[in-house]
């Protein structure tokens, strides 16, 4: 008998969940974001409890989304309106996947627009605007970008279509075919340039400052930031691995599926780390940068590099398709469902999407310089909406998620679906998710907000 599928059907093979899954979760938090967070939260010690984090909390919400979606094999909105419906879970928890949806819309405004830095750096690669470019050059080039609303609002309208006319397309067919080419090139050319970065730069105190363990380091706030980073670079807690694992074949493990997403994830973010900070020590950049660290480093590199014009238009193109296979996961839980449930083209339904993220793009560029007032806390909305997603949105949505999924769903709903013939990791992340992870996201989440 077939497999029963979803309406926007079924990735081609088993593989290629791990492949999309990837997709999402490999993106701008882990070549821009991770190595600036590493930064403001003092390395080694940080590295060891962002470990911990993907590994007790990001794993196990991570097979807790993949495994609800290719349960039910709807999208998040209508599954949990279907749950209530059959009396299986109260009414008010169709409250989680709105949140979800909203948590992905309101990341993809500013998303878009780092996207955007990426388009325009690509541009100055290939026209050779790194050539023997220094510190200085590069910080004042940086800074330039961020003062010219235009150029910004320019690049980030060009990767909104990209990722509308993607995300239009069903994620089955269109997005495989891409992933499996880029991720391994991505990975190569991250190891390239981390080998040469290590050479020209300070390698000694690169790897002291990513790998040394201090305890002094450890705060709840950096805890709180491992937490909303690795739910943020795993990207869970917002439905859109849920959306994935609806089109998940059934031969396929999840456990085994999502500790390789983890892998390849945790992988691609050293990697970046390894490229970045050599360079910061050497040239005396501030590690406490924020986010401006990897555009300010990486020009340097390039700018000085025999052949840096074409490693330069190679890595930026990576990065922005990296963005984009992560933005269209951001979208696809609204536009599953505007098609599921409304009979939507997903094109049309995507345009939709797309177009009330460009707008609210529009004012999150603009926070950066016309209208860079201090909305709350000291921060512009640029910085306002990070924060609020990766350090509020991401975490609760996460801690409602698993809890609905350990506590709520049926057992032996989860267990079909966990216990194949080659693999049975059914009680091990049962056990996890319900006392570590999800007592974990509470704790360090009240934690942080409280400022313990
Ligand atoms: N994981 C992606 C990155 O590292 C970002 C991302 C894609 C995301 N989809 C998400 C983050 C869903 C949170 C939730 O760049």
């Amino acid at each position: 008998m077939p497999e029963s599928r979803c309406l926007q059907g079924i990735w081609s093979s088993p593989w290629i969940f791990i492949f999309a899954a990837s997709g999402s979760a490999v993106g701008l938090g882990n070549i821009w974001k991770f190595p600036y967070v590493l930064g403001e939260n003092g390395g080694g010690a940080f590295l060891v409890v962002y470990c911990l984090c993907l590994l007790l909390v990001g794993l196990p919400v991570l097979i807790a989304e993949v495994a609800l979606g290719r349960t039910v094999r709807s999208n998040p909105i209508d599954t949990v309106n279907d749950l209530s419906e059959r009396r299986i879970v109260h009414p008010a928890w169709v409250l989680v996947p709105w949140l979800a949806g909203i948590t992905g819309f309101l990341i993809l405004t500013f998303y878009s627009v780092i996207a955007g830095w990426s388009i325009a750096y690509l541009d100055r690669a290939i026209t050779g605007g790194f050539d023997n470019i220094t510190q200085v050059g590069a910080s004042s080039m940086f800074n330039e970008l961020l003062a010219t609303p235009s150029e910004m609002l320019l690049w980030h309208s060009v990767f909104m279509v990209l990722v509308v006319l993607t995300v239009g397309q069903s994620v089955t067919r269109g997005l495989s075919a891409v992933v499996r080419i880029l991720l391994p090139v991505l990975v190569v050319t991250l190891l390239l340039l981390a080998c040469y970065s290590m050479m020209i730069g300070n390698m000694s105190e690169a790897l002291n400052f990513m790998f040394r363990w201090s305890w002094q380091n450890i705060t709840f706030d950096v805890v709180l930031a491992a937490v909303g980073l690795a739910l943020f670079s795993l990207s869970v807690g917002m439905g859109a691995m849920f959306a994935y694992g609806a089109y998940m074949s059934k031969r396929m493990s999840i456990a085994r599926a999502c500790s390789i997403v983890v892998g390849v994830d945790l992988l691609v973010a050293l990697l970046a780390g390894l490229v970045i900070f050599p360079l910061v020590f050497s040239f005396d950049i501030d590690v406490q940068a924020g986010s401006s660290l990897t555009f300010v480093s990486l020009p340097i590199i390039f700018g000085n590099l025999l052949g840096g014009q074409f490693f330069a238009g190679v890595f930026f193109l990576l990065l922005v398709v990296a963005a984009l296979t992560s933005a269209i996961s951001m979208l696809e839980l609204f536009v599953a469902w505007l098609h599921e449930k409304f009979y939507i083209a997903r094109l049309k339904a995507a345009l939709l999407m797309g177009m009330a993220v460009w707008f609210v793009g529009i004012a999150v560029l603009l926070s950066l310089n016309h209208w860079d007032s201090k909305l709350m806390f000291g921060l512009n909305l640029f910085e306002l909406l990070d924060k609020f997603t990766s350090l509020i949105l991401l975490p609760v949505g996460a801690i409602l998620l698993s809890v609905l999924v350990a506590w709520f769903i049926p057992r032996p709903m989860l267990q079909n679906e966990m216990i194949t013939k080659q693999a049975n990791h059914f009680q091990w992340w049962y056990k996890t998710l319900k006392y570590i992870s999800i007592p974990a996201m509470i704790v360090i989440t009240l934690a942080g907000w409280i400022g313990v």
